[in-house]
């Protein structure tokens, strides 16, 4: 039996715990000032997209899935949840169709084998609301390029292009365009529902901050008799990025071609445990919470203690004078126990092609009528009326 099986018998209670304390950062729960709507103050439209470029890993799972059904749990009645699958973006990279249309229906099969209930929550296609790409338009028009220049995406993906170590030394002119406006596409989908509030990874910050530029430029040239758009908050979990494990100098990504060095939210307990052991750590004797440098022991201890809702110093204090293997058998064990419900469900669920389609329908007919007032304020916003 291994320490974590003897030290937490029960994991049920460390999943219990995990979702009372995914927490965020800021005022989660509170408005800020700045924040306008025209639902009642206390009212939160909660907003999260995610890209059908494959199933969602680990780090998806920690950093951003995982906060969406607890935010779906705690909801007040008042509030409003929506989901949105983001097939527009996935195609800023190279997309094999047919691969495509599978992965947006695994996509969502997913996001309901994790606890997404559509009756609660509007879950669909963005692509199914053709608003989304009407309001982009409006955006890319008052968003200046030195803005998007700036985007940390758009720096890497320049600098992944050239293989560049020196960001001036590379060049954009054969990017497309899409992958440069991207984050413009985004506030489209948060704004276009006038969203309140933004449950993402680290990653998407920026984006976030871009969302809320947006919105204040928007509201400061049109001037009605009061600002159209909401500024939204960005949402952290406290796992904001889970690192890759066999590179623990960037996080993990979907996209990475060692398909050892993320866990996806189907792995089989053996693949678990393969990648698991396989995880780049380090030669010293005794596990520490060293993220900088012992980044790999750290990962792990992170991804343990988000398992079990501990503090990682906490979790860290019980391997200080153990061996990696032990921290490895543990951590298998948590995310183990913690992918198992899902995967089922989303075994049994994702050849439920009609089911699928059916709520997809509802989530897409549900999106239109909410975002339909928002296009024709900003339409006569605009003049275009
Ligand atoms: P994507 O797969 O890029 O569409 O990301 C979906 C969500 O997962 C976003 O909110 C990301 O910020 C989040 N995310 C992606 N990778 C990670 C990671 N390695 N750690 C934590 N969150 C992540
Ligand atoms: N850009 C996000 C990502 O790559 C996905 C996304 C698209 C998104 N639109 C969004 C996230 C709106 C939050 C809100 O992960």
């Amino acid at each position: 039996m291994s320490l974590l099986a003897s030290v937490r018998p029960c994991y049920r209670a460390v999943r219990a715990s995990l979702q009372a304390c995914l927490q965020t950062h800021g005022s989660y729960g509170a408005r800020s000032n700045s924040t306008v709507h025209a639902l009642p103050t206390s009212t939160k439209v909660i907003f999260s997209g995610i890209q059908p470029t494959g199933i969602p890993h680990l780090g998806n799972y920690l950093g951003a899935l995982l906060n969406w059904v607890k935010l779906q749990r705690d909801a007040h009645p008042d509030d409003k949840l929506l989901f949105s699958i983001v097939g527009w973006h996935a195609l800023t990279l190279p997309q094999d169709p047919k691969m495509l249309s599978a992965s947006r229906r695994e996509m969502l099969a997913v996001l309901l084998a994790i606890g997404l209930n559509p009756e609660r929550s509007v879950i669909f296609y963005q692509e199914d609301n053709p608003h989304h790409t009407q309001l982009a338009w409006v955006f890319n028009c008052i968003t200046p390029m030195g803005k998007l220049k700036r985007m940390t995406t758009w720096k890497s993906r320049l600098a992944t292009s050239r293989n560049a170590k020196d960001e001036s030394e590379v060049d954009e002119s054969h990017l497309n365009a899409g992958l440069f406006t991207y984050p413009v596409l985004q506030a489209a989908d948060i704004l276009l529902y006038k969203a309140t509030h933004v449950p993402v990874g680290e990653d998407q910050q920026q984006h976030i901050e871009l969302c809320r530029d947006i919105a204040e430029t928007f509201n400061r040239t049109y001037k009605g008799s009061s600002p159209l758009f909401p500024l939204p908050e960005c949402m952290i979990t406290p796992t904001p990025r889970v690192l890759s494990l066999k590179d623990p100098s960037s996080k993990m990504s979907k996209s990475a071609p060692d398909e050892k060095s993320r866990i996806l939210l189907t792995d089989t307990a053996e693949q678990i445990k393969a990648k698991v052991r396989g995880a780049v750590t380090d030669p010293t004797v005794g596990v520490t919470y060293d993220p900088q440098s012992r980044p790999g022991a750290a990962n792990l201890l992170t991804i343990l203690a988000a398992c079990t809702g501990e503090d990682v110093m906490q979790v860290a204090a019980r391997y200080h004078d153990k061996g990696h293997g032990f921290l490895k058998a543990d951590v298998t064990e948590a995310v183990e126990d913690m992918l198992r419900g899902p995967r089922a469900e989303f075994e049994r669920l994702k050849g439920e092609t009609a089911y699928l389609a059916s709520v997809a329908a509802a989530g897409a007919e549900k999106a239109r009528a909410l975002s339909e007032p928002t296009l024709r304020e900003v339409r006569s916003s605009l003049g275009l009326i």
